[in-house]
């Protein structure tokens, strides 16, 4: 009887996982394997549904998991890709700027530009993180921000 139920449990999450959970990061999948300079596959799940409306999501590439919203003047390291948009109704029925299928990792030993200077970094735990502006029905103040975060492997072969 349990067994069964944990079957039917798992298939419920993968099917939830196949159709892309929102708010979730399909690609890259945790634990990706990411060269500097290498180009990853990127996909997230806006939340976008009945009474549900996905505004724009903003994606970096960050060397820690972002835990704390404290003030401070260095949270963390990292990179900005951009910001994009998904078409769905009523929020985004023509989106300006949809995300690329795919993204580049930097290289992060070579110059940031300005006076960044790079700094060199191997087998290293990074996460590529989303911040997007939902809403629903419900009301709120302002709209909702959803973080997700998947980690990826920079500069090493394996993860393991
Ligand atoms: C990346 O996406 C392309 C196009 O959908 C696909 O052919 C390729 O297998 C994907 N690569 C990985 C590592 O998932
Ligand atoms: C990355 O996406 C672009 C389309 O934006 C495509 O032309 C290119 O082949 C893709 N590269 C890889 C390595 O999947
Ligand atoms: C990367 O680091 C992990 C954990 O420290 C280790 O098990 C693994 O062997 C390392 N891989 C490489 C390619 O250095
Ligand atoms: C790490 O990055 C350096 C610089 O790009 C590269 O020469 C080296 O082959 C990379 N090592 C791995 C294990 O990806």
């Amino acid at each position: 009887m349990f067994a069964v139920l944990s079957i039917f449990l798992l298939a419920l999450v993968s099917l939830a996982f196949a159709q892309g959970t929102p708010g979730t990061i399909s690609e890259p999948a945790p634990y990706t394997v990411v060269a500097p300079g290498g180009v990853f596959n990127f996909s997230y799940n806006v939340h976008a549904d009945y009474c549900k409306s996905s505004y724009a999501f903003a994606v970096y590439v960050v060397t820690e998991s972002p835990v704390s919203m404290s003030p401070a003047d260095q949270f963390m390291s990292g990179y900005y890709f951009g910001r994009y948009e998904a078409e769905n109704y009523p929020a985004v029925p023509y989106p300006q700027n949809p995300a690329p299928p795919n993204l580049t990792m930097p290289n992060f030993d070579l110059p940031q530009g300005g006076f960044g200077g790079g700094n060199e970094a191997s087998n290293s735990t990074f996460w590529v993180m989303v911040l997007e502006e939902w809403d629903d029905c419900e009301g709120t103040i302002g709209r909702k921000i959803a973080m997700a975060a998947n980690p990826v492997i920079y500069n090493a072969t394996t993860s393991s």
